[in-house]
This record gives C-alpha cells, structure tokens and sequence, in this order.
C-alpha cells in the first residue's frame, strides 16, 4: 500500500501536489474571463452566501491551522468578517451565532468529536453549517448544512500532511466563490486567483524534487537538537503553527510556532547560540514592507546567535547574509505562498523523525482520529 515507499507519511508528502490538483478539478469552469469557481456541491446556496454576516471556522490540529490560513483569503475576497477557533473552544464560551452566521468546520477524518460536537451546537444555535472533509460520508459532513469534500485521497500516516494543502485549497474555492456571488471579486480577479491555484500542483512537485534532498541531509545532522523554533508573519504564521505542530507530533522534539512580530514582546529571550529558528520569509514583490519587517527580525536573531533557517521566494537575495540555511520556493500569489512554504516544514519533520530511527506513520499517543472529546 506504501507504493515503494519507506512511509505512509513519505507517500502522501508526495501526494500533497495531486491533493490540491484532485481538489480543484472540476469545481473550475471557463467563465467570462477564463477561470470561475463553480462547486457543484454549493448549488443552490448563493442566497445563504449573500445574506451571511459573519463566517466562524472552526477546526483543531492541523486542520484548524488550514483554516487560519484560508480565514486571510475569505476575508479578503468576502469582505466578510472572519474569526477562526479550535472547536473545543468554540462552544464553551457562549459564541454570538445567529441564522446570519456561516459555521465552517474543517476536518479531514469528518469524525474528530471536538469539531463534530462544535458543528451539532452551532447547528442548534441556528447557524448555516458547512464542512470541507476528506472522508465520504463522515459524520461530520452528515451532520452538516452542506459539504466541499477535498479530494486529498486516504491519509493513513498520523501526522496530517496532503490533508493540510488541500484543505486550504478547498477553502480558497469557497473563498473565491462566495466573492464572486457577493460581487466583491471581478470576474477577472477570481480568473486571476484561480490561475495562481491552478499553478499550485506543479510548484510544490518543485519543491519536492529541488528541496527533499537537502532538507533531508540537515535534518539528519540536528538529530540531537532539544528545540526549534518557527516564525512566521501574516500567513506565514500559521504556516509556522503548522511545522511546530508536525516536528512535536513525530520526532518529539519541543517546537514552537510564533508570530514573528511576537517576537520582541517575549519569545526573542528564548534564542541563545545555536538556537535553530525557521523563518517562513513573505515574498518581498507581494508585501515589501512584511518582507523588510521579517528580515529584520532574522537580523536580531542572528545576532544572538540563532542557527537560522530561512524559507523563502527564490530569488530572494535580502536574506542570504543572515541565514545559514536556504530553502526555497516559487514564486507565488501573497495567498498562496502557504502551500508552498509547509511542504519543507513537512520534510523537515520527517527527515528529523527518520534520523532520530522514529515510527512516523504512527507517533506514541496519538491516534489518526480522536474521537473522544
Ligand atoms: O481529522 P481531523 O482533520 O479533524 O483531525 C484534526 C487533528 O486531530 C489533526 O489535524 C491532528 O492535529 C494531526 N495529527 C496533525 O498532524
């Protein structure tokens, strides 16, 4: 079942360009301009997209670092007011929900108790459910208003790897959509967008190819490390969430994600010599001013001796002299550099796992599904 390969897990880092590809296709047509989201599954709902106020996601784990990422692009191309919560948190504090409120879950397994039992109480305080799920006929998408399924295919290893990309795929979908429906994207704005998507697959297929081995070989060399850290700015902090989440979960090393402007309010007394640091790098043509705010938070650590890792654009000279490892991705759109940013995240985690003689498919206490609140 593992197809040649050492892992399940190392199968469906494989797999994360045909997850988002599998997931697009179909839900785009023609249109005026060349590229409209249409999602079958959706049929029906425009009115329930025009009336809403307020769009919740709600989600744990990974999942729900899919949807902080995807929570940027609604905002944007909705225009609609966007709050993001772990399910298990959502439903104990009284949230302010109505008819007006759209309740987006996220779950790959469709069967995560935190998120289904989130899902069947925003249901009864009379908000719209939807669920973007990766297994037919789950309970969650069961339970719920109406359904994208991601077409990631079967993730078996624990760790959630083609689940994470597709999701966030599924999400710029119904981002586009919704905009489209509201009138706030043109239609050649959504062409514009769904062309930056479509060029998704091919871009992380190059990072596979020109990173793994590289990735491969340093992580091996910090087997011994006790902790990293991984900063991240706008969505690249998610992004950051998202690589600490996975290198805990499988080589059970103590990671943080932080949000790189965080930095100087606490987490920059953490850094002491050989301190190893990620830093996910916004692209400096999307969002100059980030680009140069990143940089120099790399500068300050650096300075304090920070073993520095930076992930970014190619052809990003700004951050060679401050960074003793460089990888990079291809260009991309500023919502979509997140699709690409994680996959090193992934192998990175992996690859450490691998050199420390780790099970990745299946870390101690956890289980691919948890199905207790
Ligand atoms: O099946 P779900 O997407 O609802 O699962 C949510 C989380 O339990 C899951 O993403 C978990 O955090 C993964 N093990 C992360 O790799």
């Amino acid at each position: 079942e593992k197809g040649g390969w050492p892992s399940f897990m190392a199968k469906e880092v494989s797999e994360e360009p045909e997850a988002v590809a599998n997931t697009i296709r179909g839900r785009v047509h023609p249109g005026a301009e060349g590229g409209e989201v249409v999602i079958p599954e959706l049929d029906g709902l425009d009115e329930l997209f025009v009336g809403i106020r307020h769009i919740i996601v709600i989600a744990c784990g990974t999942a729900a670092y899919a949807g902080q990422t995807g929570a940027y692009a609604i905002e944007q191309w909705t225009r609609i007011p966007v709050s993001v919560e772990l399910a298990h948190e959502f439903r104990y504090r009284d949230p302010v929900i109505g008819d007006d409120t759209l309740v987006v879950s996220i779950s790959q397994s469709g069967e995560t108790m935190d998120t289904l039992m989130a899902v069947k109480y925003a249901h009864e305080k009379g908000a719209k459910t939807l669920s973007i799920c990766n297994t037919q006929g789950a309970t969650i998408p069961r339970e719920s208003d109406a359904v994208i399924y991601t077409h990631a295919g079967p993730e078996v290893a624990v760790a959630s790897t083609k689940a994470f990309v597709a999701q966030i795929t599924a999400l710029y979908l119904l981002a586009l959509h919704v905009g489209r429906v509201r009138g706030v994207l043109s239609a050649a704005e959504s062409a514009d967008h769904v062309r930056e998507l479509e060029a998704i697959p091919a871009k992380i297929q190059r990072v596979l190819d020109e990173e793994q081995a590289h990735i491969e070989q340093f992580s091996h060399w910090m087997a011994d490390t006790q902790s990293v850290l991984f900063l991240g700015r706008h969505v690249g902090y998610p992004v950051a969430l998202e690589g600490a989440l996975k290198l805990k979960e499988i080589s059970y090393i103590h990671a943080e994600g932080f949000a790189a402007g965080e930095l100087k309010h606490g987490p920059i007394a953490l850094i002491e010599p050989g301190q190893p640091v990620f830093v996910i790098v916004p692209s400096p043509r999307e969002s100059a001013e980030l680009h140069k705010k990143v940089v120099s938070n790399i500068q300050e650590i650096r300075a304090r001796g920070a073993r520095v890792i930076v992930v970014a654009e190619e052809g990003d000279a700004a951050v060679l002299p401050f960074a003793d490892e460089v990888l990079r991705i291809p260009l991309a759109g500023p919502f979509f550099e997140p699709l690409l940013a994680v996959v090193p995240l992934h192998i990175f985690a992996m690859g450490l796992a691998n050199a420390k003689g780790l099970d990745v498919d299946q870390p101690r206490n956890l289980a691919k599904s948890v199905t207790v609140e």
